[in-house]
């Protein structure tokens, strides 16, 4: 104590005192004044971006892909080098991205996919090159980026690109997603993420944002020391200088745009086996290798009926609530949500499902967006016969039969000729969001159980390990590829009806073998639950999909205020740990004004979500029923909701 009062009289305190004060004006100084000059420049470039924005007008230009701006019929992308700074201060992304490209025919314009990006300069082969901005008629579809350049068929060339992304985009749907630190579970650090599928890596770096274009990725991440960044790729190595850190990936297979994802904050990182891995915020870490720790049977079980995984290392990321997706498919980093860690292992088939689509979707890519159905069709029908094979024939059928109700509920929602039931939707100049529902999955899935009960379990196999070996496929594609394998394999009679499953809205007429029993089973269960004569142990022993598929079940009989009063004091139903039950009982809650059901528990579950498989009919429901109820909640919450979500639930409030 005496020791440290000396030193606060001493000279020495006070000179280092002067000199901290001194240092830190002139520090302050020098800050001030190079961010001004930031500011000045950055909105110089604003003003140039509106300009442009305003005065010229981009067109489309390949056959391709008509949710591209690119010239992708013209010119490819060979490797993509992307060197980030991820500034948590200003919120936004810092950088330049080099594109080894190669021109397919002579051309004197490149044109790339942009979205809300500030971009500073291009040069092509190290020179400098006119660029211009052309904003497209369909503002959802984001900005032409066009660079003067003249090349000569098969001619390789580089753009290199130096960028910032946009500060205090609200409004706009993009793939950036900050988080303030009481966003995260941790509470102390700020956090970001990325969602870039279906059309958002045009937010992240200029590109061609199409699936039918795959790169090679070298990925650059600068972050503060403190915390970590991980992109879509396997490590390379770390540096260090001054008080940040760089992180470099490398992803050595060629993969669309929309594959590419970052993450930052403060995350750890645990292995599970030889070749998978968890990520998440500390705090989490030890409930999520547990709720994941079987990963590695579930990658061999799909090994065994599709063929080696090619990627080398499989790695998972526990995101913050915010995460608007159960999980997405970022190869080497898949992204998951927090609501799969329920304590039970009960929602690792998301898991199952991502992994997968190491085959259908990230080996093989639908061409656009109109046949997203053989990504996720092919991937949602694996997915079932590995639910079969990890956790048993019930598990399987329950999992089958809960997706048949989803998707029965969606097509009564879209109305059966609605063309948003079909798997091959018209999808020109517009958001693919606006049509993403389960259809392409659920109805994918059944048509290819359709085909397999036609042409034999093993047979099937070997054409689905045939369809995961292309590269990219459209559905004409795919059926080509089906036909030609049918006459090589001497397979004779099978009807596709192509027009029924394929090009029709709606479900095809013939129905599905199900199993009666297997029904009865639950129908008996749930008819006890609607009289109250189930005892709440039995209950509370069965799995969270048969819980799921029973109160799927009570939907078709009367439910009132007194059943609902019963489910949530007998079954505790409304205090369930897992979304998958709890939104359900909350839509039945507010369809009948049931109080318990429009009180905490509901804004609660709303604020303590961000995924929209379940906050989105949540809100539906409000929109339709408590309209001022569900605006109050939103308002509240939407500050934490991704952009995604947040443009898809401001649209129900507005009709
Ligand atoms: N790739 C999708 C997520 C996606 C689709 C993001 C379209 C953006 C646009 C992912 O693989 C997925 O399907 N996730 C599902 C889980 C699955 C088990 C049905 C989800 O998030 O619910
Ligand atoms: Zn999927």
């Amino acid at each position: 104590m005496q020791l440290l009062k000396q030193f606060y009289q001493s000279r020495y305190y006070k000179k280092s005192l002067y000199g901290m004060i001194g240092l830190g004006v002139i520090g302050a100084v020098i800050v001030f004044s190079s961010k001004l000059r930031k500011q000045q420049s950055k909105q110089q470039s604003l003003d140039q971006f509106q300009s442009n924005e305003q005065s010229q007008q981009g067109t489309i230009f390949n056959n391709l892909d008509k949710c591209s701006l690119s010239n992708l019929d013209q010119v490819i992308t060979l490797n993509t080098s992307i060197q980030l700074e991820i500034d948590f201060k200003q919120q936004i992304l810092i950088g330049k991205v080099i594109l080894k490209m190669k021109a397919i025919k002579q051309i004197n314009k490149v044109y790339l996919d942009t979205k809300m990006l500030d971009v500073q300069q291009v040069k092509v082969d190290g020179q400098n090159t006119q660029f211009n901005y052309k904003q497209l008629v369909v503002k959802e579809l984001g900005d032409q980026l066009e660079i003067l350049t003249q090349k000569q068929a098969n001619e390789e060339f580089q753009i290199e690109i130096t960028y910032s992304t946009l500060q205090n985009v609200h409004n706009e749907q993009v793939a950036l997603n900050w988080l303030q630190p009481s966003q995260t579970f941790g509470n102390k650090h700020p956090f970001l993420f990325t969602q870039s599928e279906a059309i958002y890596a045009r937010s992240l770096f200029p590109c061609q944002d199409s699936p039918s274009i795959k790169s090679t990725f070298n990925i650059e991440l600068t972050v503060l020391s403190h915390l970590k960044a991980f992109g879509s790729g396997l490590i390379v190595k770390e540096t260090s200088e001054g008080d940040k850190k760089t992180f470099y990936f490398n992803q050595p297979v060629a993969i669309p745009a929309y594959l590419f994802a970052i993450c930052a904050g403060d995350l750890e990182k645990k292995q599970i086996s030889d070749r998978t891995f968890v990520i998440s915020e500390p705090i989490l870490i030890n409930k999520c290798t547990y709720e994941f720790s079987d990963m590695e049977k579930y990658l061999s079980s799909i090994e065994e009926y599709l063929t080696p995984y090619k990627w080398n290392q499989y790695t998972v990321v526990v995101l913050p609530k915010a995460f608007p997706f159960g999980g997405m498919e970022n190869p080497n980093l898949t992204f998951l949500s927090p609501s799969l860690v329920v304590g039970d292992k009960s929602e690792t088939a998301v898991v199952i499902h991502e992994m997968i689509h190491s085959w259908s979707g990230n080996s093989m890519t639908c061409q656009n967006w109109e046949c997203f159905w053989l990504n996720e069709g092919i991937t949602t029908f694996i997915e079932n016969k590995m639910v079969g094979k990890i956790f048993g024939k019930d598990q399987q059928t329950l999992h089958g039969l809960l997706g048949d109700n989803s998707l029965e509920k969606s097509i009564n929602n879209f109305g059966a000729d609605h063309t948003y039931t079909t798997l091959s939707p018209k999808i020109d100049q517009q958001n693919p969001d606006d049509c993403f529902s389960v259809i392409p999955y659920q109805k994918g899935c059944q048509f290819l159980r359709f085909l397999e009960a036609q042409i034999g379990e093993e047979k099937f196999q070997q054409f689905i390990r045939l369809v995961v070996s292309q590269n990219t496929l459209n559905s004409d594609q795919f059926r080509t590829l089906l036909e030609k394998f049918l006459i090589e394999n001497n397979i004779q009679g099978v009807d596709l009806q192509w027009q029924q499953w394929i090009v029709n809205p709606g479900m095809p007429k013939e129905k599905l073998k199900i199993d009666e029993q297997f029904i009865k089973k639950y129908q008996k269960l749930a008819d006890d639950l609607y009289e109250n004569q189930m005892l709440l142990q039995d209950f509370q022993k069965l799995h969270s999909n048969e819980k799921c598929f029973i109160l799927d079940l009570l939907g078709n009989k009367n439910i009132d205020q007194k059943l609902l009063q019963n489910l949530e004091e007998e079954y505790q139903l409304f205090d369930s740990n897992n979304p998958e039950i709890l939104h359900r009982i909350l839509i039945y809650g507010i369809k009948c004004n049931y109080p318990g059901a429009l009180g905490d528990k509901l804004s609660h579950f709303l604020s303590a979500n961000g995924r929209m498989k379940f906050i989105n009919p949540v809100y539906r429901i409000l929109a339709e029923k408590q309209s001022d109820l569900g605006l109050r909640i939103f308002n509240l919450c939407k500050n934490s909701y991704h952009s995604i979500a947040v443009a898809q639930i401001q649209r129900m409030f507005q009709k």
